[in-house]
């Protein structure tokens, strides 16, 4: 059974996943970062090609291989990770997974900061929110998916920002147990009829589930 073929329920459908964390550069030898491993969105992106999906895949820097088929586009920045989500457009479906850095230095220094110079006053603006754009977007995928990772108050955090991203589901993810970096997860699906616990899961089950319920959903 483990080796039947999946149905390829995804042919000829377009999927955008965003993966890994992004790395906003404070000089040239250091920058603000979210923790993230890349392994679900990874997980994500093989899971729906296994199904048939074309999919591209935009990677913060991680240290992961490239599914087997799926076009990996590799950027650093959150308004690199915007431009290739844009650039990847038209696509069926979105289903952002990347840990982007809300903020990014305002004057990236061209030399690297020294210690004797005393506490640099890092001024921090607003990266550009890529969900939210991609779910207001004029070529909007008809299914839109974010994660939310919170430590608390999961499905209520996960559903505000439903309704403030305007994203068809997010997937709840809580990480207050040991789930960052490693390779189980603990999941609840909010979509338009509430919430849904997913049982605690290897990343890799996660995501084919993922798949086949987008698969459903296209
Ligand atoms: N996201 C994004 N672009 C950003 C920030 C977040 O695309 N600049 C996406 C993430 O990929 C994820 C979802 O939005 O799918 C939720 O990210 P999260 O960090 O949990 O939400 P925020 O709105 O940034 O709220 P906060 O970090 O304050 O909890
Ligand atoms: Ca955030």
């Amino acid at each position: 059974l483990a080796s039947k073929p999946a149905p390829q329920r995804l042919a000829g459908r377009h999927v955008v996943v965003t993966a890994g964390p992004t790395h906003e550069p404070i000089d040239p030898v250091r920058y603000i970062a979210n923790r993230s491993s890349g392994k679900q969105g990874f997980a994500i992106a093989q899971a729906l090609t296994d199904l048939g999906a074309r999919v591209t895949l935009v990677a913060g820097p991680v240290a992961l291989a490239t599914p087997r088929g799926v076009t990996r586009v590799d950027v650093e920045t959150a308004r690199q990770m915007a431009d290739a989500v844009d650039a990847a457009l038209p696509a069926d479906a979105a289903v952002m997974v990347a840990a982007v850095a809300d903020w990014r230095v305002a004057q990236v220094a061209d030399q690297k900061l020294k210690k004797g110079a005393g506490q640099p006053e890092l001024e921090l603006v607003a990266n550009p929110d890529i969900l939210a754009s991609l779910a207001a977007h004029t070529h909007r995928p008809k299914l839109v998916v974010g994660f939310a990772a919170e430590t608390e108050r999961v499905v209520e955090h996960a559903t505000a920002k439903r309704a403030a991203k305007q994203a068809d589901w997010i997937v709840a993810n809580d990480v207050s147990g040991d789930v960052m970096g490693g390779d189980a997860n603990a999941v609840q699906l909010v979509t338009a009829d509430g919430a849904e616990r997913w049982e605690h899961a290897p990343k890799a089950v996660i995501a084919r589930r993922l798949a086949e319920r987008i698969a459903d959903a296209l």
